[in-house]
């Protein structure tokens, strides 16, 4: 065992691993699509190192921009203060989002993203004085680890151990053209009783769920019908943002906006962890106040960190100089003449492709789950063949950085097409 893997077993406790037997490959350097263990073996990471990944690894341009923010300020506290590279980026991302949305709230990660749109949806009717207190959420939906996010999570597995501390929640199916009907008539069912307070989705794709697809028409009559009866609307676009789903933001998609999204992984184009909350103006107005206790009183020590934001306002500048949604066009493209590949193979259950995104839901016994071993297998076999595929249960996924080439990409597609034969 070399010594860092020695040393990272002796002291380090990995994220969603069971560490009994886990076994954990010390990284020493990125470039582009690739990423190098310390025998200087190379590996194309197809998962975008869990989604986070834009413009490829030690970007010269992000590594520069980080360099010279430090130079300059590092950090500053954001509850008194400002800096000038957090204006910018939401100056920036206002002008991407959707034009009702006009305030940022920042915090730290994807999970915090989605924890404070949840805390601003329940006081939002608190400094109203309305009593609404349910949520409704998509069955198989996924919005983090902190505890409000992970109330709001689909239920089992991830969060067994502590269903018994958490907050009712109702879960409806993710609304598609054959289903629609009975899902407005669920939701017409709940928000009856006048006690619903938000709803959250994953808009178009449920990550986590195994990149499962709905319908934007059908998600826009379910936010809409929400909204007539004073529900808030969250949509978590923590994985879908930053071109994941061929747009921008997959609220495009939409024909009715929600009334808050939740963006981050991709914000700093994988270099650092932010999170943001953007609100529409009526949110952000029944905070708006002179009684003391309608203020948000929720913040973290590095909101705002101004590194962060200056790798912010070098991605989305990145993303005009590198025309990176023409890359996502044909990134889309690639991956969507694999689909046939696919749909015709016995050992494929069900193929979905949307943007830069391609799961290929492997066949198994009994039903798909997070908890099929199916992945893990297919996961060390992919590594041996120099491609990180960190798969989602049986489902295979390709959620390359935009960067990765044709060539590269269809290496993945033919070393896929070699496993399902074996
Ligand atoms: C849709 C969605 N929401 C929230 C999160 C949580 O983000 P983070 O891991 O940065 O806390 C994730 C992470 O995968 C996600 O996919």
């Amino acid at each position: 065992m070399s010594q860092l893997k020695e040393k990272d077993k002796q002291y380090i406790w990995h994220p969603f691993n069971q560490m009994k037997g886990a076994d954990i490959i010390p990284i020493v350097k990125g470039e582009g699509v690739y990423v190098f263990d310390e025998d200087g073996n190379k590996y194309i990471d197809a998962f975008s190192s869990w989604w986070v990944n834009i413009h490829g690894h030690s970007h010269p341009y992000l590594a520069k921009a980080l360099y010279e923010q430090a130079m300059q300020l590092e950090h500053v506290a954001f509850g008194g203060f400002t800096n000038a590279k957090a204006v910018d980026l939401s100056e920036r991302l206002i002008e991407l989002l959707p034009d009702n949305f006009t305030k940022l709230f920042f915090s730290d990660n994807g999970s915090t993203s989605t924890e404070v749109a949840l805390k601003m949806t329940m006081q939002y009717h608190y400094n109203r004085s309305d009593e609404k207190q349910l949520f409704i959420a998509l069955e198989d939906g996924y919005h983090g680890d902190t505890f409000g996010s992970m109330c709001v999570t689909a239920r089992g597995g991830f969060n067994e151990p502590f269903e018994k501390h958490m907050f009712d929640v109702a879960y409806i199916p993710a609304p598609t053209v054959e289903n629609i009907e009975a899902v407005l008539s669920q939701v017409n069912d709940l928000v009856a009783n006048n006690n619903v307070a938000g709803f959250i989705f994953e808009p178009l794709v449920q990550g986590a769920g195994g990149m499962l697809m709905h319908d934007a028409n059908a998600l826009s009559q379910v936010i809409a019908l929400c909204q007539e009866n004073g529900v808030v609307c969250i949509a978590d676009e923590v994985m879908t943002g930053f071109g994941r789903t061929g747009k921008m933001f997959a609220c495009e998609y939409l024909s009715v906006q929600p009334d808050i999204v939740c963006i981050s992984k991709g914000i700093t184009g994988g270099f650092m962890a932010i999170g943001i909350t953007a609100v529409s103006q009526p949110i952000y107005d029944a905070f708006y106040s002179d009684n003391a206790k309608h203020t948000f009183l929720h913040g973290h020590s590095y909101t705002g960190n101004a590194l962060a934001c200056a790798l912010g306002v070098a991605n989305l500048e990145l993303f005009e100089q590198e025309k990176t949604m023409e890359q996502v066009a044909r990134v889309s493209n690639t991956l969507a003449s694999f689909v046939a590949d696919y749909e015709q193979h016995p050992g494929v259950r069900n193929v979905r492709h949307l943007g830069a995104i391609l799961a290929i839901e492997l066949e198994t016994e009994g039903a798909s789950s997070y908890f099929n071993t199916k992945g893990k297998e297919a996961y060390k076999h992919f590594l041996t063949k120099g491609i990180i595929l960190r798969p989602l249960g049986n489902v295979l996924v390709i959620i390359p950085p935009y960067c990765i080439s044709d060539e590269e990409l269809k290496y993945i597609h033919k070393e896929i097409l070699a496993y399902l034969d074996k």
